[in-house]
C-alpha cells in the first residue's frame, strides 16, 4: 500500500487491513465534527480519475482529501481528452507530469489501476476496476461491521445478487475470509457460478436466498449489474425481486440481530424492498458516512504516514 497506492485487499495483509481500520476508527468521531479541517495532506494534491459513474465514491474522496487540508482535482472521463481518443496511458502519464501526490481513478477495465501502477511513479488508489475490486468499499463495510458486532472471526455474512459482476463481492471476499469469517453467497446460478465455491473453504453457495439469511449476522445485498451483462440474464424486475429480493417477511426469519447492508446505489423494488432499505437494521447511510472516514485513512497513512496519535484498535479478531 506505502508505495503503490492500494490497489486491491487481495495483496494487504492483516495488518496493513487492520492498520486502516484503526485509523479510519479514529477519523469517525473527527468526521463528525463540522467545518473542520486537518492539515495532514496541506500542501498535496490528489486527483481524482473517474471513467465510470460515482456518487458516493467520488464524493466522499474528495470529502476525506479536503478535511485532511489536501488540493483536489476531479476528472471524468466525459468532458477529458478521452473523447478525443487519447489512450488511459497517456492520460494517465500527462496527469503524473503535473506532479500529483495521488490518482485516485475508477475504469470499467479489470486491472486497469494495477496496470497504470506499474507504469508510473505516482501512488495508484483503485476506486473500482471494472468486475475485480473495491478495496476502500471492503474497508468501509468491515468498519461499518464491527460498529455493530464485535468482531469479523465466526461472523456469518450473507452476499445477496450478482456475485459474478460484483467487484464489491470479490473485495468483501477476500477481507472477511482473511479475518475468519464465515460467507454465504446466494444468486441466481448465471449469476454464482461454481468457482466461488473454491475461493476458500469458509465460503459456501446457494441460490436460495431463505437459506441464506436464516443464519446471517450480516445481509449484504448487491445491484444486478445490467451494464455489465451481455444478455438480458434476468427475465424481468419482478421475477429477480420475487426470488432475490429482500424484503420485510425474510427479515422475520433471520436472526433479530442481523444487519442489512447495500453498497449502492440501491435499486428499490429489485433487489431490496423500501421497507428494508429504510427499516432500522439497515446500516446503508452507516456505511456511506463511514467511507469519508475510511478513504481519510487511506489517504493519511499513504501520503502523510508517521508521527500519528494511535487510535484504540477496533480488533477484527
Ligand atoms: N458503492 C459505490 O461504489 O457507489 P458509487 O458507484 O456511487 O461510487
Amino acid at each position: 500500500m506505502h508505495r503503490r497506492g492500494l490497489l486491491g485487499i487481495e495483496m494487504l495483509t492483516r495488518e496493513e487491513i487492520q492498520e486502516i481500520l484503526d485509523r479510519a476508527k479514529f477519523y469517525q468521531p473527527l468526521e463528525a465534527r463540522t467545518g473542520k479541517k486537518l492539515d495532514r495532506l496541506q500542501g498535496k494534491t490528489v486527483i481524482h480519475l473517474f471513467f465510470e459513474s460515482s456518487t458516493r465514491t467520488r464524493a466522499s474522496f474528495e470529502i476525506a482529501a479536503k478535511r485532511l487540508g489536501a488540493d483536489t482535482i476531479s476528472i471524468s472521463a466525459q468532458g477529458s481528452s478521452a473523447d478525443k481518443g487519447e489512450s488511459l496511458l497517456d492520460t494517465l502519464n500527462t496527469l503524473a507530469a503535473m506532479r500529483p501526490d495521488a490518482i485516485v481513478m475508477r475504469h470499467s477495465a479489470s486491472g486497469a489501476p494495477h496496470f497504470m501502477a506499474r507504469m508510473l511513479e505516482t501512488p495508484i488508489i483503485n476506486a473500482g476496476d471494472g468486475t475485480h475490486e473495491h478495496p476502500t468499499q471492503a474497508l468501509l463495510d468491515a468498519l461499518t461491521i464491527l460498529d455493530h458486532k464485535p468482531t469479523l472471526a465466526g461472523l456469518r455474512v450473507a452476499i445477496i445478487g450478482d456475485i459474478v459482476h460484483s467487484r464489491v463481492a470479490r473485495s468483501n471476499l477476500h477481507l472477511l475470509t482473511k479475518f475468519g469469517a464465515q460467507v454465504q453467497l446466494c444468486g441466481p446460478p448465471p449469476m454464482l457460478p461454481r468457482e466461488f465455491e473454491y475461493f476458500s473453504p469458509t465460503v459456501t453457495r446457494t441460490f436460495r436466498i431463505e437459506e441464506a439469511i436464516a443464519d446471517a449476522d450480516v445481509i449484504m445485498m448487491l445491484r444486478v449489474q445490467l451494464e455489465r451483462q451481455n444478455a438480458l440474464w434476468v427475465t424481468s424486475v419482478s421475477e429477480y425481486f420475487h426470488f432475490y429480493g429482500l424484503r420485510l417477511e425474510h427479515l422475520k426469519a433471520a436472526r433479530p440481530d442481523a444487519i442489512v447492508m447495500h453498497p449502492g446505489p440501491v435499486n428499490r423494488g429489485r433487489e431490496i424492498s423500501s421497507e428494508v432499505a429504510d427499516f432500522p437494521r439497515s446500516v446503508i447511510l452507516n456505511q456511506v458516512e463511514n467511507g469519508v472516514a475510511v478513504r481519510m485513512a487511506v489517504l493519511d497513512l499513504l501520503l502523510a504516514g508517521a508521527e500519528f496519535k494511535p487510535a484504540e484498535s477496533t480488533k477484527p479478531n
